[in-house]
């Protein structure tokens, strides 16, 4: 008999049907044992009774625990009792992979559930977050090939740094020093004179001294870049892919964020209605008059600033027009304001932080000479990215989204390494 998926056992509702998976809850007596049996579609209560299966199989059904892999066949009915409404009557099992006292159950912390991560990853809870994450990617995916970019990708190891040397991971390269990259954005600068309108979703590498609920040493960097493009039609498509984002996983995951206890009325708003976009200046008059904040012109924003503007309201911040001194040397000059750069991040709503950052990029070689210079970086290095500003230079931007700040946010998860099945921290390096 060709087996169902549970969800397809549950939808078909009677009749005798054949599912696998593994044992998600188990209870039983001398006569009856009772197996909540889940796959990646759902959870079925199955019951094996002594009478049906005869005394050896039972016996073996007796000691079966908790994620002991199984074949089950029986006849399926309603029962308003069973926990998805449905209960198979079992009439034989095989027992595929037995399991001995599995380690993870209810009351145990974050961080044993974290260091026990190839097991964890079955809960209902993980399931339901690497469900969610993978709308996310498949959305991306579908927001740019919709808009007619091509994918194209760019090489890990790297020579130079793009966002600061601060934040890069060496490497021993055959006895001379490489650079894990921090993004793909030197070389999609490049790739944009052959195709116009790219994209890419690859892993990126930040050697990020900081311990905190958003970020990872590797996340994977969802980035685009477009020729022909300026500011604002970076800041529309970035705003498009958050939209159709959010509204996939809407479309797709309401019974996983239901398990997530995700309050989704947070969720609407992003899906219809503009977001917020403000310069720099305004925020910082923005956190003088409401939060008594005085920052002085020419910081940057930490955490607790952005975390105070995006309280203000129920969708993304937009805040561009950023200090010169204050972003990435590839950032363009505002030509209305050379103090300022064309550049922006969007700070997402609920204190979930930076999620996109992007700009305009610079395509004067003598202003990139200088930034680079200024920055303490050697501009030799960079020759062929200066050359992409001598052979037929356009105007052009793009942006990165990190994809792990992206799925905290949807999920409404308390720390980002929980977006990603394992994740790498400055402090988590296993499993
Ligand atoms: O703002 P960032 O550094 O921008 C760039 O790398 C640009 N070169 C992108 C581009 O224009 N192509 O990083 C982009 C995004 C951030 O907004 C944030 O969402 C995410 O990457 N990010 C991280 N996510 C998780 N952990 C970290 N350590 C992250 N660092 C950045
Ligand atoms: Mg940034």
């Amino acid at each position: 008999m060709k087996s169902l998926s549970i969800q397809e056992a549950i939808n078909k509702g009677k009749g005798e049907v054949s599912i696998k998976g593994w044992v998600y809850r188990e209870r039983g007596s001398s006569q009856l044992k009772f197996i909540v049996l889940r796959d990646s579609t759902n959870i079925v209560q199955c019951v094996i009774k002594k009478e049906e299966v005869g005394d050896k199989k039972f016996a073996i059904a007796d000691k079966i625990q908790i994620e002991a892999s199984m074949e089950i066949t029986g006849a399926i009915k309603e029962d308003k009792r069973a926990p998805t409404g449905y209960e198979i009557l079992v009439k034989d099992f095989t027992l595929v992979g037995p399991s001995d006292s599995f380690p993870i159950n209810k009351d145990q912390s974050p961080e044993f559930l974290a260091d026990n991560k190839h097991l964890s990853i079955r809960s209902r809870r993980n399931t339901a977050i690497l469900k969610v994450r993978s709308t996310v990617f498949g959305a991306i995916h579908e927001y740019f090939r919709k808009n007619n970019f091509y994918e194209y990708q760019s090489p890990s190891f790297t020579a130079t740094a793009a966002e600061g040397g601060s934040t890069l991971f060496k490497v021993d390269y055959f006895g001379k020093p490489m650079y894990l990259t921090q993004t793909w954005q030197l070389y999609a600068e490049a790739g944009i004179f052959a195709l116009e309108k790219i994209y890419c979703i690859a892993p990126s590498f930040r050697a990020e001294r900081s311990k905190t609920s958003r970020h990872l040493t590797e996340y994977w960097h969802a980035e685009m870049e477009v020729a022909w493009a300026h500011f604002d039609d970076i800041l529309d498509h970035g705003e498009g892919l958050i939209k159709h984002i959010v509204k996939s996983v809407l479309d797709k995951n309401q019974e996983e964020l239901k398990i997530l206890e995700r309050d989704i009325k947070k969720l609407d708003p992003i899906v219809k209605k503009p977001f917020v976009r403000i310069t720099y200046d305004e925020a910082l008059k923005l956190l003088e008059t409401k939060f008594k904040m005085k920052i002085p012109w020419g910081k940057d924003l930490r955490t607790i600033e952005e975390d105070k503007l995006s309280s203000l309201h129920d969708v993304p911040v937009i805040v561009s027009r950023y200090p010169k001194e204050i972003k990435a040397f590839y950032m363009k000059e505002d030509p209305k304001n050379p103090k300022v750069v064309l550049g922006a991040d969007f700070i997402a709503p609920e204190g979930y932080g930076e999620v996109i950052g992007g700009s305009e990029r610079e395509t004067d070689p003598d202003k990139i000479n200088k930034r680079l210079t200024d920055n303490g970086e050697k501009p030799e290095v960079y020759g062929w990215y200066l050359d992409l500003r001598k052979y037929g230079s356009v105007p052009h931007g793009g942006f990165g989204m990190g994809v792990e700040r992206i799925i905290s946010w949807v999920c409404g998860l308390d720390n980002i390494r929980d977006a990603i099945p394992f994740a790498r921290t400055m402090t988590r390096v296993t499993p």
